[in-house]
């Protein structure tokens, strides 16, 4: 097949059907390659019809589980997987023949996609979106996914440079990574009217006075929701906090957990679970504040990105992607990861001073739709597309 470097085929390969912030980057990513592209799901969920609706791009979904291969697999797994992963290898191999390129979207699928490119002699692309450290990723898959990309892929792409330097840390090489930032479309979070907003309040029973911080999170126990909590039972009894997200890959123990904390700390008429929302952006205009609480380091963050298109001062751990985000001070504050103290006495003050709410919150607008356009996000993608393509 020859190769079209102007408008190529791309077929794109994502292991969860979820809803996470690295599935709602790739909707934004495959946008400019729905006419010739194809978009293989392994697993079912919502993301399937939220591709097709959103981009029209075709989309297969497999309903294959590799749920028991996951982040701390021991070799001892992995190597029980090779027949499942030779197998769906092999038949995307067959697939991508009709393809320019491979473009893998996170750790299972840029492994399988990578064996997929070997069969079929088309180029890979992975794009990275994990800080593999190993508190969060055993050894060996660490050894796995660095050997793949080093021989196997022909670019990695890395969400932030703090997931680019893990990478490197794990062992991988340095030769062909570059960071491309997810992009945003930045209208899609100033539309919200006031009424919108009013109607959200009195359906959550927000009473008039309260003041929201909000935290736009998956509930997952490294996204830190619980630090949070115990930094919010500390504020004036009329702030409310509204968490909004929902556990996504297998974290139900967690959110009981949340809500067993929510009664401890005598909270619980204060805070809101409102699960997740497909169009947060509504919720996220109704609130004062914005809290990122990751208590693992974020290896991008795009809820701390959206606040700040919305014009909300954001707190966030300074760790990871989120200190390529914020600037602390100027467009947002950063707070050390898991300091419950620190946080409450942040929230305390900004609380205090809606002149530094609004202030950061403008500064931070202009640099979020400054930094990430999509724009940008797609031009990039299309010139490693092209370079890829080209053999540079
Ligand atoms: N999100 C959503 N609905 C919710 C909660 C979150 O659509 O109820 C979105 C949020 O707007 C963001 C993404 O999920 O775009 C989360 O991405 P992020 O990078 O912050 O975290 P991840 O889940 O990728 O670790
Ligand atoms: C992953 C990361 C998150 C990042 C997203 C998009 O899901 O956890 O930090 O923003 O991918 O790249």
């Amino acid at each position: 097949m020859q190769k079209n470097t102007e408008s190529p085929a791309v077929l794109f390969l994502t292991h969860s059907g979820q809803l996470g912030g690295a599935e709602i980057s790739l909707i934004d990513l495959v946008t400019p390659y729905s006419k010739n592209g194809t978009c293989v799901v392994f697993q079912s969920g919502p993301l399937a019809d939220r591709l097709r609706s959103a981009t029209g791009i075709t989309v297969q979904q497999l309903d294959v589980d590799l749920s028991y291969i996951h982040r701390e697999s021991e070799p001892a797994t992995l190597a029980t997987s090779t027949y499942d992963v030779l197998k769906l290898s092999a038949k995307l191999g067959r697939l991508a023949k009709d393809f320019d390129l491979i473009y893998a979207n996170t750790l299972k699928a840029s492994v399988i996609g990578s064996l997929a490119g070997l069969w079929s002699g088309r180029p890979v692309i992975i794009h990275l979106r994990d800080i593999l450290s190993y508190q969060h990723f055993s050894h060996i898959n660490r050894i796995v996914f660095t050997l793949t990309a080093r021989y196997l892929a022909s670019a990695v792409v890395a969400n932030s440079h703090a997931t680019i330097k893990a990478y490197l840390v794990a062992g991988g090489h340095s030769s062909k990574v570059r960071v491309i930032y997810p992009g945003f479309d930045h209208l899609r979070f100033t539309r919200t009217n006031k009424d919108t907003i009013e109607n959200l309040r009195q359906d959550l029973g927000i009473p008039e006075n309260a003041v929201i911080i909000g935290c736009f999170s998956r509930i997952s126990r490294w996204k830190g929701q619980d630090v949070l909590m115990k930094a919010f039972a500390q504020q004036h009894p009329t702030t409310m906090l509204l968490l909004v997200g929902a556990p996504l890959f297998g974290e139900n123990e967690f959110l009981g957990e949340l809500e067993l904390l929510s009664h401890q700390l005598q909270i619980s008429d204060r805070v809101i679970f409102a699960g997740f929302k497909d169009n947060p952006e509504a919720l996220l205009s109704m609130c004062d504040i914005v809290v990122h609480p990751s208590s693992s380091p974020e290896p991008f963050g795009r809820a701390v990105v959206e606040a700040q298109l919305s014009g909300k001062l954001v707190i966030g751990t300074d760790m990871g992607g989120i200190r390529e985000i914020i600037e602390h001070g100027k467009t947002g504050l950063l707070v050390p990861i898991g300091d419950i103290q620190a946080l409450s006495t942040t929230l305390t003050s900004v609380l205090a001073d809606s002149k530094i709410r609004i202030e950061i919150g403008l500064a931070a607008r202009a640099f979020a739709s400054e930094q990430f356009s999509l724009s940008a996000a797609h031009e990039a993608t299309r010139l490693l597309i092209s370079d890829v393509l080209r053999g540079r």
